[in-house]
């Protein structure tokens, strides 16, 4: 791809609501892979971007996601 940037560039932030909450990046292309899990503690915030490498994010947890998009909040299974 030569144009790196029509696909990137997008950042969203992520603040952790309670301990261990996880951020798991999946690749980009054919194979959709984990291919980075970062643990964050309850008050820690990770600004994180969409690159030629990452599509998509997971969050596993209780986190306040924004993005460009709006406000969600991930809600953690119990
Ligand atoms: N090396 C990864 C990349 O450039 C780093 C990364 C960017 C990442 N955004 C992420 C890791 C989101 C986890 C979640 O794509």
């Amino acid at each position: 791809m030569d144009n790196k940037s029509s696909l990137t560039g997008e950042y969203i932030v992520i603040k952790a609501m309670e301990d261990g909450v996880n951020v798991i990046g999946l690749t980009r292309g054919s194979d959709t892979r984990f291919h980075h899990s970062e643990k964050l503690d309850k008050g820690e915030v990770m600004i994180a971007q969409f690159t030629e490498h990452t599509s998509a994010m997971k969050v596993r947890g209780n986190a306040q996601i924004i993005t460009s998009h709006g406000e969600i909040e991930s809600e953690s299974k119990k």
